[in-house]
């Protein structure tokens, strides 16, 4: 089963910073899973939410800072600031994938042409239709995973219509079983969000899931 570190681990390490990817790729995992939205000057950098609040010393809103004020914050006491996406495809090791969640629409276009420039493997996920949409037109040889955590979303079919390669859908997915088979027949890989409990990684492997993407290295 495919181990996806959700954003490096980050039970074990600062969220997605340079130094989460350093230990999921010295801890096991396949593949790190990070977020990305735009920041004021314009580069794609690697942040979960909206704002810089939780976990910097700083405060503001991503969108309203620039990528020198963004790299001076220091992220969950690591000493280290918010990075830029081309900076973590600089880092990254061959042995490591990454997973690269768009947080937004209006990111996922130039977020899919880094990554169809980057030389390792890569894939691009969203909850949002419309950056799998943009993805798919500015670099459609960047593999693609449709995001969801409800059933209401169409989760195959809706894999199917943005031709994405995997569906990714939250682990308490009911019906799950039934997914697993219909994603396979239409030669759509899934990898569940987000477990920390060894129990339900067993569970989801009796039921085919393909990749499990955990806060924690020791899941598996
Ligand atoms: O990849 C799954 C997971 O990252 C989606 O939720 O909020 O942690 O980005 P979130
Ligand atoms: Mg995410």
């Amino acid at each position: 089963m495919r181990l996806i570190a959700h954003r490096g681990f980050a039970d074990e390490a600062p969220e997605n910073t340079l130094a989460a990817l350093e230990h999921a790729a010295s801890s096991g995992a396949d593949v790190m899973e990070l977020d990305v939205r735009r920041c004021a000057s314009g580069e794609v950098v690697v942040h979960h939410d909206e704002t810089v609040d939780r976990v910097t010393d700083g405060s503001g809103r991503v969108a309203d800072l620039t990528r020198a004020e963004l790299a001076g914050l220091d992220v969950l006491g690591s000493g280290e600031g918010v990075p830029t996406l081309a900076a973590v495809l600089e880092s990254v090791p061959d042995s490591l994938a990454l997973n690269v969640e768009c947080k937004e629409v209006g990111v996922a276009a130039e977020a899919a042409e880094l990554l169809a420039g980057h030389d390792g493997d890569a894939m691009l996920s969203s909850f949002d239709r419309d950056a799998l949409a943009e993805a798919g037109d500015a670099a459609p040889s960047v593999p693609t995973a449709f995001l969801t955590d409800s059933l209401r979303n169409r989760p195959v079919s809706t894999a199917v219509e943005f031709d994405c390669d995997y569906v990714h859908p939250h682990y308490f997915l009911p019906l799950l079983s039934k997914l697993v088979p219909r994603a396979h027949d239409a030669g759509i890989e899934v990898n569940v969000w987000t477990v920390r409990s060894p129990s339900i990684v067993r569970l989801l492997g009796l039921r085919g899931v393909d990749g499990i993407v955990s806060d924690r290295s020791d899941v598996l």
